[in-house]
């Protein structure tokens, strides 16, 4: 089928949750892939952050046929090795205790809230169950998850939310104390807001939070689901504040685009979990977790993730000599950046894609830079030309 079918089928078959654009994605290699009608596009959204080596690497194509002969699925009953090892590589290199593996984003957050409160109800504070989030945050789409997203337009609708849930603004600990009560149980924040438009915490801010848990006795949740696995510069974001959470979860790119979130919890609250207290049927699968631990033995290694922070710089300067009267920030970390507009956005994200260059918005005003971590500088420098192309024809508004 081709681009127009594909649409016509799937708008009568799919559940209508995405503004979708009109053409399917059928192949990719690196950080090229191709829609159904043959044209072939750069794509600088890689699956939203998700696709840390670029697509069909052939090392972790190896990897994976290679597990799926052995085994496939087994249940949590049992030790899985591939999800040991990836376990282990992910507990020493965080500095944290122990990972419980699930499969998205949302659900890694939703087995955080889980532990926070089963951590205090342990040690009989069960009175400490609220957490305090952030405006603008998104942990996503599962009710507590949902819950924990600062931001209304993701909410309107589901009520009842999940109770226990209060919201400071980012990158302001002010308004962190003054949320502070004795059911306070924990603080739940990303390093750098990625959906709330690219919004990277202070130093200080962080430092802050760390300060203010210690001091209160609350656990520091940090979601890295977007900002981690190397895509700071940083294996985890929070190794570049210097600030160790008592729990991390991560997805998106842990297995570069094979399904997998991951919670991390340190030597506090891994003692709130007992066998039957969280669980997940597919979480740590044996073929997730094999990819896994073929991204993290790419991604992890240091000389990796000092390429990831001079590319980042690189994409930095050369947006920066972007010259147009519409641009008024440039903001993130390492290769998740937010260029930020004084107007919307949409039309010239269309204008890309017809030029070839797939780019996502954070927010309505501010345009996502996340291509794969092994981007070249060649493929840097043809998006910039190509954006800077689509800016010149961006009509006013
Ligand atoms: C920071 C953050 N947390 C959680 C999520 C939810 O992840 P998932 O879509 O895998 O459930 C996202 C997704 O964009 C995210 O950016």
């Amino acid at each position: 089928m081709n681009n127009a079918e594909l649409a016509a089928v799937g708008s009568e078959y799919v559940m209508n949750t995405y503004a979708r654009y009109p053409f399917a994605l059928v192949k990719g290699k690196g950080s090229r892939v191709w829609d159904a009608d043959g044209r072939e596009y750069l794509d600088f959204i890689g699956g939203i952050a998700v696709c840390v080596l670029g697509h069909s690497d052939q090392r972790l194509n190896n990897v994976l046929r290679e597990q799926s002969e052995k085994l496939w699925h087994c249940s949590n009953l049992f030790w899985i090795e591939p999800q040991i090892e990836l376990a282990r590589k992910l507990v020493q290199n965080s500095g944290l205790s122990k990972a419980f593996f699930c499969n998205s984003g949302a659900e890694a957050n939703e087995a955080a809230i889980k532990l926070v409160r089963k951590y205090f109800y342990r040690r009989g504070e069960q009175k400490r169950r609220s957490i305090i989030a952030f405006r603008n945050s998104f942990h996503g789409r599962t009710m507590a998850a949902l819950t924990a997203t600062g931001q209304s337009k993701y909410q309107e609708g589901f009520a009842p939310l999940v109770e226990g849930f209060a919201y400071a603004d980012f990158n302001d600990l002010n308004s962190v104390r003054a949320l502070i009560n004795d059911e306070a149980a924990a603080v739940m924040v990303e390093p750098v807001q990625g959906e709330g438009g690219v919004m990277p915490a202070d130093t200080e801010f962080m430092k802050g939070l760390r300060q203010i848990c210690d001091q209160e006795g609350l656990l520091l949740v940090l979601d890295e689901v977007q900002c981690g696995m190397g895509r700071s510069g940083h294996f985890f974001a929070f190794q570049k504040y210097g600030v160790i959470p008592d729990i991390v979860t991560i997805a998106k790119g842990i297995a570069g685009g094979f399904p997998m979130g991951a919670m991390l919890a340190g030597k506090l609250p891994v003692s709130g979990f007992e066998p039957g207290d969280h669980a997940s049927t597919f979480g740590g699968n044996p073929l997730g977790t094999a990819v896994g631990n073929a991204v993290f033995d790419i991604v992890g290694q240091e000389d990796f993730l000092r390429q990831v922070r001079a590319k980042g710089n690189y994409l930095q300067n050369k947006l920066r000599e972007l010259k147009d009267g519409r641009i008024i920030n440039l903001r993130g970390l390492g290769l998740m950046l937010g260029l930020e507009l004084n107007t919307n956005h949409n039309k010239l994200l269309e204008i890309c894609r017809q030029k070839g260059l797939l780019l996502i918005g954070a927010g309505p005003k501010v345009v996502r830079w996340v291509p794969a971590l092994n981007i070249s500088e060649a493929d840097i420098n043809q998006a910039v030309e190509i954006f800077a192309e689509a800016l010149a024809e961006w009509p006013e508004d």
